[in-house]
């Protein structure tokens, strides 16, 4: 039987240490209410610390009511949701775990919400839903004030999350959400400095998340290093933005793609098992930084061979870990099992 051999070695950014290369990746789970976190995202994230994953990522976060995708989305724009998630974040640490937090705001891909806005005035084009309640709406164009207070709002969620406990903080630039819209030509239409400079604003978020951040606490970003959908752009204007990113502090980078509505046969991966590891492979060589590859990757054994190659030093399980919160516990004759289930085994 083929034997795991890197999956379960430690790996340390800044003063983080995880116990292994397992990263649990955000994944919405739509079960808060006002934005809070409850005993759903209790059970949910301890169990997979219980499971054995060495970081978990909370699900997309976010910095204001109309940044969430549905009204039962996470945020982190007040206190008492900080002290909820004090609550999950203290029994991970017990369970010897580590948990970050993704911060995100969605932008034009906001659902049940009136106020939708984004960098320019373009409608999201994945609309599949005949109920109106839950069609994309033309977001309103930020004005330079606004967009100065949304960097504002990062700040504050970022600084909420440190306080909660928090061992590392994502921000979101992927998967078509705000940041994202900035970064991107087909959505970023401005004519002023946000407009000439496309990744200035990712690059301000950043900044100012850093600025509220322990010194040795990692800042991870989560990007699109290429878009799936009609004149999307490619891996080398992705690159650009790793570069980018990485000056202004990122300290990770969580290499994910895709995020218009419709795919672009010719400008999307098949999603065969792996699928974006090309991705980790191409933003691999732009900067120094630790890469997280993700996508279909819950073989163990692929997972294993992708940490071999170099291509990415942390792998993330999404699906295979909503499936089995003790997916790496299961792994055939797994590494991961503690000693007191051994003996029961
Ligand atoms: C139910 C669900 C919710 C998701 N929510 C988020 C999210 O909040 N933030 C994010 O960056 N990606 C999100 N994703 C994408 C996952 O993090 C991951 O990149 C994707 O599922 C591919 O990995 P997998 O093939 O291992 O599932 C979500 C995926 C799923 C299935």
């Amino acid at each position: 039987m083929a034997k795991i051999s890197y999956l379960n070695t430690p790996y340390s950014i800044k003063n983080l240490t995880l116990k292994n290369r397992i990263v649990m990746p955000p994944m919405c789970q739509y079960t808060a209410t006002d934005g809070m976190p409850n005993d759903w995202h209790f059970v949910h994230y301890v169990s997979r610390a219980i499971g054995g994953v060495g970081l978990i990522i909370v699900e997309m976060t976010n910095v204001a009511p109309n940044g969430r995708i549905s009204p039962n989305c996470l945020g982190l724009w007040n206190d008492e949701q900080r002290d909820q998630f004090k609550r999950i974040v203290d029994a991970v640490h017990a369970q010897n775990g580590k948990i970050a937090i993704q911060i995100a705001h969605a932008g034009r891909k906001a659902l049940g919400t009136d106020d939708v806005i984004s960098c320019s005035s373009v409608i999201f084009d994945g609309n599949n839903e005949a109920d109106p309640k839950w069609q994309y709406k033309m977001p309103r164009e930020l004005s330079k004030d606004e967009i100065l207070a949304i960097i504002q709002q990062f700040k504050q969620s970022t600084k909420r999350a440190v306080e909660a406990g928090f061992d590392a903080i994502e921000i979101h630039g992927a998967h078509g959400y705000l940041i994202h819209q900035f970064c991107s030509p087909k959505t970023n239409l401005r004519t002023d400095e946000y407009g000439q400079d496309k990744l200035l604003f990712g690059e301000q978020v950043l900044k100012a998340a850093k600025s509220v951040m322990p010194a040795g606490m990692p800042l991870i970003v989560r990007f699109s290093a290429q878009e799936y959908g009609k004149n999307g752009y490619d891996v080398d204007y992705g690159r650009k933005i790793a570069k980018r990113f990485a000056e202004a502090g990122a300290d990770v980078l969580d290499v994910s793609g895709g995020g218009d509505g419709q795919l672009d046969p010719t400008h999307t991966p098949d999603f065969h098992a792996g699928y974006q590891v090309y991705l980790a492979r191409a933003i691999r060589p732009v900067t120094n930084l630790p890469i997280i590859t993700v996508g279909m990757l819950e073989d163990p054994y692929l997972a294993d061979y992708v940490i071999s190659t170099g291509d990415a030093d942390l792998v993330a399980i999404g699906k295979g870990l909503l499936h089995d919160p003790y997916w790496t516990l299961h792994i055939p004759d797994s590494p991961f099992v503690p000693k007191p289930y051994k003996v029961a085994f």
